[in-house]
């Protein structure tokens, strides 16, 4: 099988395709005939040597969808159902997505209930359930406000037509002029310009950031008394909050973070029965081939290509 294994952190150039044998399964890791995975800029930076954790060598990639080609001695599933794997140390404590089979430990692989094409499985895994968590956290309910501070990433396309198929009147905002549209076309109700100062005077009943720590001030000022704010990502690179002054900011709010860290059974199919009732899609802004895979951390990164997710096949 091929393998992209990275020996040392570096540019594009370090991931480095490998012929491997296939993983054989143990008493309680099953091995997955990985079909396809998104790539996300934190795997740039995880390559670049950013994330002191993993160590190479390593095959990195934290999420993947496929089926079971092997069932581990203990699993209760069979070979040929579809499953996704997210986090819990898949392509950081041990290889990843960025090869056509894994060994993966039985408690982090999911059997879930989705009929489309591998490419749009894809879609999921990380960027919904992290959307679907951080909604959960924000704790609304149908007819309240939202806004998506960062509407046109991965993860807040997702909350935008998540939020908008649970009742919910979503706000979302972006850099660009020209993609307010595609926010609406989304299901945001508005589209607000986000020049680190939003165009808005509106508070929500709660908010879902992706910018973070330098425009957290202006944040919490568009979240109303008893709102809450949740933290999901880091855009800007910033990570501490500095001179920061809970009485001028936070009365009568509350502020939590998701961090990806619990993911279970129960809460994917919850997600997956709303992403099927609902039929949710988000767009696709190009699908490499795992050969490809420097083009496509390299595209992961380009100001100026089209909205939407990075999506990598394997076979
Ligand atoms: N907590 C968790 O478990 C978890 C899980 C996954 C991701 N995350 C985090 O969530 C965030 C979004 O990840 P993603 O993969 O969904 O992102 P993505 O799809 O790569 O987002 C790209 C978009 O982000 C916007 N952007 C980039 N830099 C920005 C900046 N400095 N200020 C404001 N907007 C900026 C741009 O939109 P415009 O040009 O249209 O504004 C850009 O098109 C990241 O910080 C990521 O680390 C957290």
């Amino acid at each position: 099988m091929k393998a992209v294994v990275i020996s040392q952190a570096g540019g594009p150039e370090v991931l480095k395709i490998e012929e491997r044998p296939v993983p054989v399964a143990t008493e309680d890791q099953t091995v997955i005939h990985i079909k396809a995975f998104s790539v996300h800029r934190y795997e740039v930076l995880t390559r670049e040597g950013g994330s002191p954790s993993v160590k190479f060598p390593r095959v990195i990639g934290v999420e993947a969808v496929g089926e079971v080609e092997q069932p581990s001695k203990n699993s209760k599933l069979v070979k040929g159902q579809r499953v996704l794997v997210v986090n819990g140390g898949f392509g950081r404590a041990f290889d990843g997505s960025e090869q056509q089979y894994a060994l993966v430990p039985d408690d982090i692989l999911h059997p879930v209930d989705f009929d489309g094409s591998w490419v749009d499985f894809a879609n999921y895994p990380e960027t919904f359930y992290t959307a679907f968590g951080a909604l959960k956290a924000t704790k609304l309910h149908e007819g309240q406000t939202l806004l998506v501070r960062g509407g046109t990433t991965g993860v807040g396309m997702a909350a935008i037509t998540m939020a908008n198929a649970m009742g919910l009147k979503v706000t979302a905002t972006t850099r660009r002029e020209e993609r307010k549209q595609d926010l609406i076309d989304l299901g945001a109700k508005k589209a607000v310009i986000d020049n680190g100062k939003l165009e808005t005077e509106e508070t929500f009943d709660g908010l879902i950031d992706m910018v973070g720590a330098p425009v957290l001030s202006d944040s919490l000022a568009h979240v109303k008394r008893g709102g809450m704010y949740t933290l999901v990502g880091m855009l800007t690179g910033e990570w501490i909050w500095k001179n920061f002054d809970p009485f001028e900011n936070l009365g009568g709010k509350y502020v939590t973070v998701f961090d990806g860290v619990d993911i279970n059974d129960d809460v994917i199919n919850e997600m997956f029965k709303l992403i099927n009732d609902n039929n949710l899609q988000i767009p696709i802004s190009k699908v490499f081939t795992l050969d490809e895979i420097q083009a496509a951390q390299e595209y992961v990164m380009k100001r100026d290509r089209p909205m939407g997710q990075v999506i990598v096949t394997t076979d």
